[in-house]
């Protein structure tokens, strides 16, 4: 059986970006899913000094496996001021010393992009950014999804009937291309 790694990038507790994530997890069958959340990864800011002296954190150890043993991946991302939230650029910093140009952290597997926001746009801006930039972490991304005005859209646990064919055709791209069975 395939394995999808999802990847929540907010460190808030009642994250909504982490309720589309779990919503998303519920339309996808026949796949292990494994996660991994950015409210778990405590890292130092990264410098090249720090990493001179300290070398790269322990971490890694177990996030590594998690990278590696996915056959593809769901990254849920809020926006703060049109990009990823500081944290989460700090981990993508940091990943990229773990693994090199040769053997990238997203090994050139499909990746789906998700976000959502209490505004209009749901943080299209900042998908639109991740898009162009993790490719270079050889991330496949295959589709991105944004749910704009969340408290209007994400009634009642689900997402409004003029969003879901958008959501669902997100979603098949993923899974077509992991070869979900
Ligand atoms: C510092 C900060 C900056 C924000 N900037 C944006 C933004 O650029 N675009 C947007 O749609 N929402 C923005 N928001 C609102 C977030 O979308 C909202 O806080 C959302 O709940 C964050 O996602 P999360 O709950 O998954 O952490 C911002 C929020 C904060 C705290």
């Amino acid at each position: 059986m395939k394995t999808i790694l999802t990847i929540s990038a907010s460190n808030r507790a009642e994250s909504i970006n982490a309720e589309l994530l779990n919503y998303a997890v519920k339309h996808i069958s026949n796949v292990e899913v494994s996660a991994l959340n950015m409210q778990d990864v405590k890292l130092p800011f990264y410098n090249q000094d720090l990493e001179a002296s300290d070398g790269i954190p322990s971490l890694f150890e177990s996030i590594r496996p998690l990278l590696d043993s996915a056959d593809g991946y769901i990254l849920a991302c809020p926006e703060h001021n049109g990009l990823m939230p500081a944290e989460f650029k700090n981990f993508l910093d940091w990943l990229s010393r773990v693994y090199t140009r040769e053997k990238p952290a997203f090994g050139g597997k499909p990746m789906l992009l998700i976000s959502t926001s209490p505004g209009e746009n749901g943080g299209a801006t900042n998908l639109a950014t991740l898009a162009r930039l993790l490719p270079w972490q050889g991330a496949n991304i295959v589709a991105s999804y944004s749910l704009g005005n969340f408290y209007q859209t994400f009634e009642q646990d689900k997402i409004s009937e003029q969003e879901h064919a958008a959501f669902s055709t997100a979603i098949n791209n993923l899974t077509t291309a992991v070869n979900v069975g």
